[in-house]
């Protein structure tokens, strides 16, 4: 008789197709199959414990099933389980409106709810189009992104995308959009030391931003035709964990609205206190006219998603029916009941737990424990932003000469992660970190630990002792 994890193996590979999975690589490989997780951890079958360090896909925020969310999750349950947001409204989406508003800095005032990060973004892209053209200025149709971004994978957000290896099968589909240079100080193309990080995001003699020169040329020629300026503020994730200054961010915000162009601040991945302030656009002192929020938004547990604007695009739209102003957009699942709850939940834990008192310590904790890893060969950067902390592996320190795609530096140190009890899950060439704000400065320590004990040996690196 096999095991039940057995049975749900061989069901597995008969009937699911996983997201960004390589099915070929399971074919003889037993995949993770988690039945349960608690805190910084997931079990396998056999209750074998694994530290999720990328907080299942950058979402989980508190910790798995974490006792208040949950409560709010049932406790919704026993009235409303779901209802459509289209002229009809419901308690939680109506608080959760009231407290994103809340925490969130002015102009932002309306909230526009979608279920998943992808859609948050498209929905400011379209508002912002739409925007224009009911605001007398139909001509500004183009769309602005940076090289190393991502936003989704719907067509509209791949077309937005900075990173080809993705969504190069579909490139005939995407629309054209404009594109910047992203920031990249580990690879300054000015050759410049970084700017001192510091939470004013003041730079160093070292910069002086001149990476901002192709973006200032590029407005400067199609600023007035360009409708939305889409960034994320402080931290390009899926385009490798790319870290960059508040001044940065700053300084493009400016540049943007020289010419008029709306600024809309992916904060998908970043908000919900990932980067150490509630969200990342704190720490540049700037708002934009669109913020795109999800994955944490629930604290992780349930799929939700919000697009907040302003007032002034608000009334864009506001008008008698027959003026055709109206915003037609909406997804069955658009502020479900359930999702809006778990999102209440979350907010109640971060005021309860006070999780902001003691994120400092654990960001501090978290940044010297990674200090050790710089003085393996193979580590090129070390970079971090609050419970992210990130090593770009290179195949030469002095030339910064990436592993190449196929080389799949990642693969290895993934299985040999698991061996040691922790999820990772690399991006190209970088092994990252990406924690729960409630992980205890013991699990920071003992997360780093193990995977010191897998970059440390070189049988786990490509090149240098592996393939
Ligand atoms: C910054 C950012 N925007 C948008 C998305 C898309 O979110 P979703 O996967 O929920 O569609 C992601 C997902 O990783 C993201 O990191």
């Amino acid at each position: 008789m096999s095991s039940r994890s057995d049975q749900l193996q061989a069901k597995d590979r008969r009937y699911l197709w996983h997201p960004y999975t390589q099915m070929h690589d399971y074919g003889g490989r037993e995949l993770l199959l988690v039945e349960r997780a608690a805190g910084t951890r997931l079990y396998d079958y056999q209750g074998r414990a694994y530290y999720d360090t990328i907080s299942s896909w950058w979402c989980i925020v508190h910790g798995h099933n974490h006792p208040t969310i949950k409560a709010r999750i049932q406790a919704q349950l026993e009235r409303l389980d779901q209802v459509l947001l289209a002229g009809v409204s419901h308690e939680p989406a109506i608080l959760l409106a009231e407290q994103l508003v809340n925490l969130t800095p002015a102009p932002l005032s309306k909230v526009f709810f979608s279920d998943n990060g992808s859609t948050a973004c498209e929905v400011a892209v379209k508002m912002s189009l739409q925007y224009w053209r009911q605001s007398g200025r139909p001509d500004r149709q183009g769309l602005l992104a940076l090289e190393r971004g991502y936003h989704g994978d719907t067509i509209g957000t791949m077309s937005l995308g900075g990173v080809p290896e993705f969504h190069q099968a579909f490139r005939h589909l995407m629309f054209d959009s404009f594109r910047a240079p992203a920031p990249d100080c580990y690879r300054c193309p000015a050759g410049k030391r970084p700017p001192a990080e510091d939470a004013a995001g003041g730079g160093s003699a070292g910069c002086d931003y001149q990476c901002l020169a192709p973006l200032a040329a590029l407005l400067a020629e199609h600023g007035e035709q360009i409708a939305a300026f889409i960034l994320e503020p402080r931290i390009l994730a899926t385009g490798g964990m790319i870290v960059y200054p508040a001044e940065w961010l700053r300084r493009a915000v400016v540049l943007a609205r020289q010419y008029g162009v709306h600024v809309i601040f992916d904060e998908v991945a970043s908000g919900f206190g990932r980067t150490g302030a509630m969200f990342a656009l704190e720490s540049a002192g700037v708002v934009p006219d669109f913020l795109c929020l999800s994955k944490g938004l629930t604290g992780g547990c349930l799929p939700l998603a919000a697009t907040l604007t302003s007032d002034e695009v608000y009334a864009a739209f506001y008008a008698d029916y027959r003026e055709n102003k109206t915003f037609f957009h909406g997804h069955t699942f658009s502020g479900n009941p359930l999702a809006a709850a778990a999102a209440l939940g979350s907010l109640q834990v971060f005021g309860e737990e006070k999780t902001f008192d003691t994120l400092p310590q654990k960001v501090q904790h978290l940044r010297a424990r990674m200090e050790r890893f710089r003085e393996l060969p193979w580590v090129g950067d070390l970079r971090g932003l609050g419970m992210i902390a990130a090593l770009e592996l290179v195949k030469n320190r002095q030339t910064k000469e990436p592993f190449a795609w196929a080389e799949r530096v990642g693969w290895p140190i993934y299985l040999a992660g698991l061996r040691q009890g922790l999820l990772l899950r690399p991006l190209g060439n970088v092994i990252y970190l990406w924690l729960p704000l409630s992980v205890t400065l013991a699990e920071i320590d003992e997360i780093s630990e193990r995977m010191w004990r897998v970059l440390s040996d070189p049988a786990n690196i490509v090149g240098f002792g592996n393939g």
